[in-house]
């Protein structure tokens, strides 16, 4: 997507009645039917989340990821300025606690893959296609 069309997408999401999601470090925009843009204030933040959520997509453990996203430093988006664009996943664990067995095979699935995740919790598992996928890589990290 060109940078023109995701400033105006978020800047309609912006004069809409809809709020971002926010979680300790990022900010979450759902810009379009099934696509969504995630700021950071910090940009290895937003570039090792990038990486990893790229690394856990190629297993089938996260949504995809589109192209990175600097916004103008202008203050008009504050300071949250680093992004990047992402496939929307369903966040329907939001609302009630994840179950265990769930919480079990994903954590298999994670280990399987030489991969670690320190929080799997509701808020950062989301539902694409019928499989669990993770949406926060603050925690992510790979075996070596
Ligand atoms: N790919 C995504 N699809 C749907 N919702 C998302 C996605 N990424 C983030 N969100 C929403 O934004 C919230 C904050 O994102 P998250 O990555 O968990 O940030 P933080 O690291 O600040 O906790 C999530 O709890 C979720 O509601
Ligand atoms: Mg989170």
């Amino acid at each position: 997507m060109k940078i023109g069309t995701i400033i105006s997408l978020l800047d309609k999401f912006r004069n809409s009645q809809e709020r971002p999601r926010c979680g300790s470090t990022a900010k979450y925009y759902k810009i379009r039917k099934g696509v969504g843009l995630k700021l950071y204030c910090c940009k290895k933040e937003r570039n090792y989340a990038y990486r990893l959520q790229n690394v856990f997509h190629n297993k089938g453990l996260a949504p995809r990821i589109g192209n990175k996203i600097n916004l103008p430093d202008t203050g008009e988006y504050g300071i949250y300025i680093y992004g990047y664009i992402t496939q929307h996943a369903a966040m329907l664990f939001e609302d009630t606690e994840l179950d265990e067995q769930l919480k079990i095979e994903l954590e298999n699935k994670i280990t399987k893959n030489s991969l670690q995740y320190y929080d799997i919790s509701r808020r950062n598992i989301g539902l694409i296609r019928g499989q669990c996928v993770i949406v926060d890589f603050d925690t992510a990290s790979v075996v070596f």
